[in-house]
């Protein structure tokens, strides 16, 4: 057979994405393929630069043409682009710049979802992904608390330019515009819309995923966010205790009646890695927030454990991403990451053969 473009493409339509089951070629992730005297140049465009797979796909994609007869050499880019899995509801606010609005939210407080907020949109913004971090939590803003090193947000013309935070970070939060201690006091619609104005005021620009703090429970923020914002979806937190798990799963359960793609839920505190043994201790019991996720029916994301680095990132403001990359949950961190990004990719998948 002559080695043409597209005898190429026939033998890419057999390397499937592992995770969304369909072929690189239908993906549309082949870009700008060209051969000539047994060269093929190509660009394989990836759904993220955090994607799980993106080390095998491309390993494969490669192998695969090196392995048809008469190729002198593969001249191969990667790159990556971030599809939208934004569902939009009826009347709301309309986002053109940001693919991919990502709220993380729990049942119970204290739980742990402003650092993992935070230490996830740091490990996406590491794999290179344009990534913002939007603190909802009107009556206690907590992530300018949690980043030492951030700068203030800027007034341009009509909108505000977020603050910037580590590597290249956009941030906002109102404890960025009120500078003292005094308790935020507001009633439920001046709540909902604070939490919108932190869309239509603020100059996001172009952004993979802006992952967005909620204050704990079902309130106002969380359902204003739900019903005025395109989210891509929620992801729930957890600790492993019962209670934690039973309100966790009555939030989960409000997004979902209110429409909103559930990404997966994550379990904090999991367990305890003794310093002197070694040996994992299960403080808070074992396994709660993977028996969740079968029981609601979706993905388990991952585990993250009760570590000292953590509360001191957060206390000190550097986290423990920034402060320990090369720690073991860091590596956690990162891992969660490319289940969040993975499962984004599939949802918009989904949503364009709908
Ligand atoms: N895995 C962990 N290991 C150790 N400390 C942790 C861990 N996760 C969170 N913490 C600490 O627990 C406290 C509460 O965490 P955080 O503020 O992230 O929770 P939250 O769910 O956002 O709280 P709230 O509901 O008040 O918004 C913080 O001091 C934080 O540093
Ligand atoms: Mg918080």
């Amino acid at each position: 057979m002559k080695l043409t473009e597209e005898s190429v493409v026939k033998v890419l339509r057999n390397v499937i994405d592992p995770e969304l089951g369909v072929d690189v070629v239908t993906m549309g992730m082949i870009k700008d393929l060209k051969v000539s005297n047994g060269i093929v140049s190509f660009t394989l465009e990836l759904t993220t630069p955090a994607c799980p797979y993106n080390e095998q796909i491309t390993r494969e994609v490669k192998k695969a043409v090196e392995s048809i007869p008469g190729v002198k050499s593969v001249d191969m880019k990667v790159t990556a682009r971030v599809s939208s899995a934004k569902r939009t509801l009826t009347n709301q606010v309309s986002l053109s710049g940001v693919k991919n609005v990502i709220a993380v939210a729990s049942g119970k407080g204290g739980v742990g979802k402003s650092s993992i907020a935070l230490n996830l949109a740091l490990a996406l913004a590491e794999s290179g992904a344009k990534t913002g971090l939007l603190d909802a939590d009107m009556y206690g803003p907590t992530i300018p608390k949690l980043l030492k090193d951030i700068s203030f947000p800027q007034q341009v013309g009509d909108k505000i330019l977020p603050a910037v935070g580590p590597l290249g970070i956009k941030v906002m939060s109102l404890g960025l515009l009120i500078t003292d201690d005094t308790p935020v006091i507001w009633r439920g619609p001046l709540v909902a819309n604070a939490v919108k104005q932190m869309f239509t005021e603020i100059n996001w620009g172009e952004l993979d995923y802006l992952i967005v703090d909620l204050p704990p429970g079902t309130g106002d923020a969380s359902l204003t966010l739900a019903q005025s914002i395109p989210l891509s979806g929620v992801i729930i937190i957890t600790t492993p205790q019962p209670v934690s798990v039973v309100i966790a799963m009555k939030a989960l359960r409000m997004f979902e009646k209110l429409g909103v793609n559930i990404l997966g839920i994550i379990e904090n505190m999991s367990y305890y890695i003794c310093k002197k043994c070694g040996e994992k201790a299960y403080i808070f019991g074992k396994g709660g927030g993977k028996l969740a996720a079968s029981q609601a029916g979706v993905p388990f994301l991952g585990e993250v454990p009760l570590i000292p680095e953590i509360r001191i990132g957060s206390d000190e403001g550097d986290p423990v991403i920034i402060s320990h990359p090369e720690s073991e949950v860091a590596t956690i961190f990162r891992s969660i990451a490319k289940n969040v990004a993975g499962r984004i990719s599939m949802l918009s998948k989904v949503k364009r053969d709908e």
